[in-house]
């Protein structure tokens, strides 16, 4: 089942000043300070403040989370207070970025539909998730107003089309994933309202929750869904993101301890705890380039307590890495084959920027280059080079932040 959500985001106004964003897509979240410096100058000044999430905030109440995440944004705002000054009469305007199913209602107003990326919050679904932080951040004193509530798909895609317009599909490849684009707006059966000025709409995807029988699940992928906190969804997520690919790996080097004796006698305890190896770990094992593996070696060691593996198993080790990895970037190049392909851009020589985001595409080098050299392989020799991949770096909090300008209530002032 595909949720789209519709959004016309695309009337950039040349709006000046300081906008705010805040990030939350995962289990770090940021907030950003972003100056605009109207038609020519684009993004004149940006800075930010990240912090983590408590993994017991992640599955304890919604007020719970919103307070800590706006007691991170009223300390940001009172050490800003310092170099910058609100204009007197005018209340700072927010983009929030809330990368998790919403049903969007408007600009600036969403139910959250459910969680993904290991979040479990019961009170929180079904809420407008724009009213719960705007009541935290009442209750913790700051004095900010949401103008946007967005995806981070939708950031990047703004952000990057901000800057090149060019682009127009956005793809995140992080703990969890997702892909938005550019639509004309009267290729959408599904939007009754009026057409927006500019013709276009973006969409957001939420492709995570693809699912179809022609997708390749394993018995291991069917086990970690069946046990996850989400059962039966986001199962291409479960395929293809960063949060997953780690204890994939772990299911099947347990497997071949328990049948294979692949790690000795004793089943290594650390390797039946969920979760332990990360993608980042997996990561840093398929790139070891030293001769006897040494990062492979050391990385059993430290993460799984395996200690004095061979050379041999350890290159077992990076196939199963190179299998895993490899099967996930293939689908999800598949995936923006199929963005592409709707689009028509598949055969056209106009050039398509796809902006990318996220930390499975950003650091994990061998996931990157496989994802793109089979999207050009899919496309074979009709497109030359005019499809082209750009990473965007902090494109959804600068996006939110333009969304926010654009949907600011001060627009009148000047216009
Ligand atoms: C969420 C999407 C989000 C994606 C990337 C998924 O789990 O459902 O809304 O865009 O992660 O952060």
């Amino acid at each position: 089942m595909w949720m789209e959500s519709l959004q016309d985001l695309f009337f950039f106004i040349d709006e000046e000043g300081v906008f705010y964003a805040l990030d939350l897509g995962g289990t770090n979240f940021r907030v950003l300070r972003v100056e605009l410096g109207g038609k020519d100058r684009g993004v004149v000044h940006q800075e930010f403040a990240e912090a983590s999430i408590p993994p017991a905030l992640m599955s304890g109440s919604s007020d719970a989370l919103f307070d800590y995440i706006a007691e991170k944004l009223a300390s940001f705002v009172n050490d800003e207070e310092r170099i910058y000054e609100q204009p007197a009469g005018k209340e700072r305007e927010l983009g929030f970025t809330f990368s998790f199913p919403v049903m969007q209602n408007s600009i600036n107003s969403g139910t959250l539909i459910r969680w993904t990326k290991g979040f479990s919050i019961d009170d929180a679904v079904g809420q407008d998730v724009v009213v719960e932080i705007t009541k935290a951040l009442k209750r913790k004193g700051v004095d900010m107003r949401v103008a946007a509530l967005i995806n981070d798909t939708i950031g990047t895609l703004a952000g990057g089309r901000h800057s090149d317009p060019d682009v127009s599909v956005a793809v995140i490849l992080g703990t969890g994933s997702n892909a938005a684009y550019v639509e004309r707006a009267q290729a959408i059966p599904k939007w009754h309202g009026p057409l927006p000025k500019s013709g276009e709409m973006a969409i957001n995807m939420e492709w995570g929750n693809f699912r179809s029988s022609h997708l390749p699940l394993t018995e291991y992928d069917s086990a970690m869904d069946a046990e996850s906190l989400n059962p039966g969804e986001q199962i291409f997520e479960k395929l293809i993101s960063g949060m997953y690919l780690g204890e994939i790996l772990r299911r099947v080097l347990l497997r071949l301890a328990e049948e294979a004796c692949f790690f000795g006698d004793e089943i290594p305890a650390k390797l039946r705890s969920p979760f332990i190896l990360r993608t980042p770990e997996m990561s840093a094992m398929h790139h070891d380039t030293s001769p006897d593996l040494k990062v492979v070696g050391d990385k059993l060691k430290s993460v799984l307590e395996i200690s004095h593996t061979s050379v041999k198993k350890r290159r077992v080790v990076v196939e199963l890495i190179n299998i895993i990895s490899s099967r996930g970037a293939r689908l999800a190049a598949a995936g923006i084959l199929g963005v592409l392909k709707k689009l028509g851009k598949d055969v056209s020589k106009e050039k398509t920027i796809i902006a990318m985001d996220g930390g499975l595409y950003e650091h994990y080098t061998e996931y990157r280059k496989c994802l793109e050299s089979t999207v050009f392989d899919l496309l074979g020799d009709a497109t030359g080079t005019s499809v082209v991949f750009e990473h965007y770096v902090d494109g959804s909090g600068i996006g939110a932040a333009l969304i926010a300008a654009s949907h600011s209530l001060y627009l009148d002032d000047k216009f």
